[in-house]
């Protein structure tokens, strides 16, 4: 029988890649995805990709534990892959409880109901070289001590990793765990059709560079030129997105075929590459024949000067490798922005944007909907009371209804808000 994995924020960048290879692998793949950091581009995407226009999406918020628990009663899920976090390091410095609450909070449901189902689920988490900070050595094995994270997004990823190692160790074997590691994800799929979509002004280099390239943004720059690095810029390890998802693939069956050597174990996700800033602008250029204006700026805070895997582990131990030159992997991504830029002109991205829209809306209904019965169901027990009863507690009802009323109210403004920011993405849309 097929096994079915659950793809937590399958939508998403590295969710849709990953998605595609699980299904080119002959699994069956749930979809979950509550669409607050993209939209449905690359849903619709795989679909083409893969023919499966009947792939199983479930529009949901993990934070939300009884929309978990619903959706592991729906399906049959033996493995769980999950994507579903908040990942803007400078927003997370910004706002860091949203990032600790959104970002353990799903963790911790997707663990909670994994790790109750009858056999056992396996969970791989999606974690990232930010764990190893600055490292005094590199390339960085599996062994490199992690270093304390600088921002509250790296925080997370350090936390959840040990959250999984932790619940794996007192589940009795109902769990089984894998961590990856991985390096800067970059490129799109062969196709064109699913890529990277971020939203506004990109932090990340290579959707920087491919909008500079197409004219959306006047320049790059590049972030310090004095780093104690060949060129003086720093130096990364750029991963192809779909090396990467194919990374998914050896460890989600690694687990189901019961090769894991630990309960949980952890693998770098890298090709042991180091690239620098300036040589990536170079080969970019070079490849696709296009110019990348760009010039020096001063170091960005936080960044650190060198990292790259060591991935003997992941080749020898999952019997994966990456095997992509960076050439090909750019001129990947320059095809996804030049797919984007042509959407945009036939405007047939349209009715992506527009279905996505609706289903911020319906979920947002759907929980007032749930606040404003909440708010009568209190009222009704209140009225119901005697006025001695009343008068005993009239603090504690006071703030209690005061409470619902207020969630109630604010789960209406937050529809009101989802209609203008709908409203104004399709019209911004328009005017690009
Ligand atoms: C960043 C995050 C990392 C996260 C990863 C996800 C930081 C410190 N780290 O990694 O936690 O897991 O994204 O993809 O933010 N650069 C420029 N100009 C630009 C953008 C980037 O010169 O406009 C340089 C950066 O200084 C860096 C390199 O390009 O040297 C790569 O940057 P980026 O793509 O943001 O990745 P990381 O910083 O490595």
């Amino acid at each position: 029988m097929k096994k079915t994995v659950l793809v937590s924020g399958g939508a998403g960048f590295i969710g849709s890649h990953v998605t595609v290879e699980l299904l080119e692998a002959g699994y069956d793949v749930v979809v979950a995805d509550n669409f607050s950091n993209c939209d449905r581009t690359c849903f619709e995407g795989v679909k083409k990709i893969t023919g499966r226009e009947d792939l199983p999406l479930e529009v949901m918020d993990f934070c939300d534990l009884k929309a978990v628990k619903a959706l592991f009663g729906k399906y049959h899920i033996d493995a769980v892959i999950h994507f579903a976090a908040f990942k803007a390091v400078g927003e997370s410095v910004a706002k860091p409880l949203m990032y600790y609450k959104n970002n353990l909070e799903s963790f911790l449901n997707v663990l909670e109901v994994a790790g109750a189902q009858p056999g056992g689920c396996n969970v791989l988490f999606s974690s990232s070289a930010t764990v190893y900070g600055e490292p005094d050595v590199v390339p960085v094995t599996e062994n490199t001590p992690r270093k304390p994270a600088t921002s509250p997004y790296g925080n997370t990823k350090t936390m959840c990793e040990d959250i999984l190692r932790d619940t794996v160790k007192a589940s009795d074997g109902a769990l089984k765990g894998i961590l990856l590691r991985y390096f800067n994800p970059i490129g799109a799929h062969p196709s064109a059709l699913i890529g990277e979509l971020p939203r506004g002004v990109p932090n990340n280099l290579v959707p920087f560079i491919t909008q500079t390239a197409i004219g959306k943004r006047e320049c790059l720059n590049i972030f310090g030129n004095d780093y104690p690095t060949p060129d003086g810029t720093c130096q990364r390890d750029y991963i192809d997105i779909v090396d990467l998802a194919r990374a998914h693939v050896y460890a989600v069956t690694r687990m189901m075929e019961g090769k894991m050597k630990k309960d949980c174990e952890v693998f770098n996700v890298g090709t042991g590459r180091p690239v620098s800033v300036l040589e990536l602008v170079n080969a970019f250029e070079k490849v696709n024949g296009v110019k990348v204006p760009h010039k020096f700026a001063p170091r960005r805070p936080g960044d650190v000067t060198a990292i790259w895997a060591d991935p003997t582990l992941a080749n020898e131990e999952m019997g994966w490798k990456a095997t992509r030159t960076v050439e090909e992997t750019l001129k990947a991504a320059w095809a996804w922005e030049c797919h984007l830029a042509q959407q945009k002109e036939t405007g047939s991205d349209d009715t992506g944007k527009a279905t996505s829209l609706k289903d911020q809306i319906l979920q947002a209904a759907d929980k007032a909907n749930e606040a404003i019965s909440d708010a009568i169901d209190k009222v009704k027990e209140y009225s119901a009371l005697s006025p001695e009863e009343k008068k005993a507690k009239q603090d504690e009802w006071n703030s209690k209804l005061t409470e619902a009323a207020e969630k109630a109210s604010d789960s209406v403004k937050d529809i009101v808000d989802d209609i203008k920011e709908g409203a104004d993405k399709l019209f911004k849309g328009k005017k690009d």
